[in-house]
């Protein structure tokens, strides 16, 4: 949710810090603030809105120091405003956080009852309190901090700075992601890899209960009991040209046009033409393996969710093994029927969402195997699986997912593939088939990304509507889910998803000359009746915009709109159909004139549940 980002090096810190929030702007950018550390005094500038506020306040009040720590925020616990910024003090200590602290309450009242003063309604405050008044007993900093972590319920990354130990840096996490980028005695911390990319890409991934002591140009980590751990970086193969726009006006179109290599990428050394099959090299399972498990059950948020619920169409219907979907907030609490019979698999572009991590954590408590799918390589949900497939898709950076979508979807479909050769469902034949459309994709979704014309047109006509609705049936259906979710996330446009048989059963009470609907009807099993469907909307004055397959001239006649989407067979035609859709929701978007990139109250990784 929230991004930090600590320096300690020779160089002035505060422009070294603003320019990774700026890269981690994406994770929350409702208000922001530095701390530097110069001749034994710390200041702290802060503002609220998104970074461009505080750059200005640096301008105006420049910060000096080598030493500093920053962070944009996601607001959970108070409002977006200057004093619920971070970084927070308390006396001598200065914190930035992300996560939750869910005990602030009861060691808010401990401390001021010892006469500590707040001044924000956050929980992060609280941290820097109870740090500053653990000093009062311990030796070091580092002791402070350690004793004051063991008090503390909840998730945190934490980087710490003391006006009484000027020349110490300290970062710890739990449960909420940290890294450390290593360049000589520089040292580089923050929660997101993409903050820290230009600087170094020698790279120390934390673990939760670990500690980070910055002083003196060295760097030593420890667990909460004070003992040393031997941390080796690792290199990371990301260009910091990943982080740029390369000339598009944002990340979010600059994703939805890196589709066709995202899909050539998540591919990449996997397909076995010949043997109709794919190999996945982090899966870790053999036929004999796969065959083992009774069921699978996909877990999620968001996006991923609607991925897993196309990744059940997809393994129900090609390998014939029962696959539950599940939402990963409701499933650590309702006591879920999982066993070591049952292959887990978390899907997750970050591989930091908290709700997902809990699932999997959950799950791995129940004896479930687990492989993830993940988009962030040595995320926390990769790392705690026993198996990964990864996506592939490079940084996203837009909040809304684009490319993390379609190639988990194409991810989805090698793990039918592989499944399917794994039970014999699907034979060499198919399987030939179906590597073979595999194939064919990148080039059909440049195509499809050739309608965008189309699309604006579509957008443009209906942009006064304060609703929508999206229809699909079969694997259309978390299409059209994904659909309304882009559209709500971006345009602030409501919109629902439904399967398109589903209507007559209440929804069509909504259906008038101001509810555009978007009917999804490629060339499948279900067309016909999608198209009866649609004309139950036409029937009763709905207006419909029809994404119907390339040489499908009737099924749109009745429509307002026709476009028409390269067919790429059954199942991969939906991921045709989605980046359409990405489209449709960016034109409105960008025709509303809003910020697609970081649309009002989201964050691109979700860290608190
Ligand atoms: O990183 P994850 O895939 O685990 O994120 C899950 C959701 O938070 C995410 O997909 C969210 O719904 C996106 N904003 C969708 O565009």
């Amino acid at each position: 949710m929230c991004g930090i980002v600590g320096y300690m090096g020779c160089h002035e810190a505060s422009p070294v810090i603003m320019s990774g929030l700026k890269m981690l702007e994406y994770r929350g950018y409702d208000s922001a603030g530095i701390c530097t550390m110069d001749l034994g005094a710390v200041e702290i500038r802060r503002s609220s809105g998104k970074l461009v506020n505080l750059e200005r306040l640096l301008n105006e009040q420049p910060l000096h120091g080598t030493i500093g720590i920053g962070h944009t925020r996601w607001a959970t616990h108070g409002k977006p405003t200057v004093v619920n910024a971070h970084p927070h003090r308390g006396g001598a200590v200065v914190v930035v956080h992300n996560g939750i602290i869910e005990n602030y309450l009861s060691l808010k009242e401990e401390l001021l009852d010892k006469g500590h003063m707040f001044l924000s309604e956050t929980d992060s405050e609280v941290i820097s309190h109870l740090v500053d008044e653990k000093l009062k007993t311990a030796t070091t900093l580092e002791e402070a901090v350690r004793l004051a972590l063991k008090d503390l319920q909840g998730a945190y990354a934490l980087c710490i700075l003391s006006q009484r130990d000027d020349k110490t840096l300290i970062a710890a996490k739990s449960g909420s992601p940290m890294v450390v980028g290593i360049k000589g005695h520089e040292f580089f911390i923050a929660s997101d890899m993409p903050a820290i990319i230009a600087n170094t890409r020698e790279m120390v991934i934390m673990e939760d209960g670990e500690m980070a002591v910055f002083r003196n140009g060295t760097v030593i980590f420890t667990d909460l009991d004070g003992q040393d751990i031997v941390k080796t970086p690792r290199f990371i193969d990301w260009s910091p040209m990943m982080a740029e726009k390369n000339g598009y006006p944002n990340f979010m179109l600059k994703e939805i046009h890196e589709q066709p290599q995202a899909v050539k990428n998540v591919t990449a050394g996997r397909l076995r033409p010949n043997e109709g099959d794919v190999f996945l090299e982090g899966l870790h399972l053999s036929d004999r393996q796969l065959l083992s498990f009774e069921r699978l059950c996909l877990v999620a948020c968001g996006t991923s969710w609607h991925a897993a619920l196309a990744g059940k169409y997809m393994i129900e219907e090609h390998c014939r093994i029962p696959v539950d979907v599940e939402i990963a907030s409701e499933f650590r609490y309702r006591d879920p029927l999982v066993s070591g019979k049952t292959l887990v698999i978390p899907i997750s572009q970050s591989g930091e969402t908290a709700d997902t991590l809990a699932a999997l954590r959950e799950a791995k408590s129940r004896d479930a195997h687990i492989v993830s799918i993940c988009n962030v390589v040595d995320s926390s949900i990769a790392r705690e699986s026993d198996g990964v497939i990864y996506t592939h898709a490079g940084l996203e950076i837009g909040v809304a997912s684009t490319k993390a979508f379609t190639t988990q979807l194409v991810a989805l479909y090698m793990l039918t593939i592989r499944l399917g050769r794994a039970n014999g469902a699907i034979n060499l034949e198919k399987g030939r088939e179906m590597i073979a459309a595999l194939n064919a994709l990148p080039d059909l979704v440049e195509k499809t990304l050739l309608l965008d014309p189309q699309i604006e047109e579509v957008a443009c006509e209906y942009l006064t509507s304060w609703d929508a609705i999206y229809l699909g049936r079969g694997i259309s259906y978390p299409i059209a889910l994904e659909g309304a979710l882009k559209l709500k996330e971006i345009s602030y446009i409501h919109a629902d998803g439904y399967p398109a048989g589903e209507m007559k059963h209440g929804p069509i009470a909504l259906i008038d000359r101001e509810m555009p609907v978007f009917v999804l009807a490629p060339n499948d099993r279900h067309l016909v009746k999608v198209r009866s469907n649609m004309e139950e909307v036409i029937t009763r004055g709905g207006r419909v915009a029809a994404f119907c397959s390339a040489g499908d001239e009737e099924t749109g006649k009745r429509a307002e709109f026709s476009l028409q989407i390269p067919w790429a067979g059954e199942v991969l035609s939906a991921v045709l159909f989605a980046v359409a859709l990405q489209l449709v929701a960016y034109n409105f978007a960008i025709l509303k004139g809003k910020d697609v990139d970081q649309p009002r109250n989201l964050a691109k990784s979700v860290t608190v549940e």
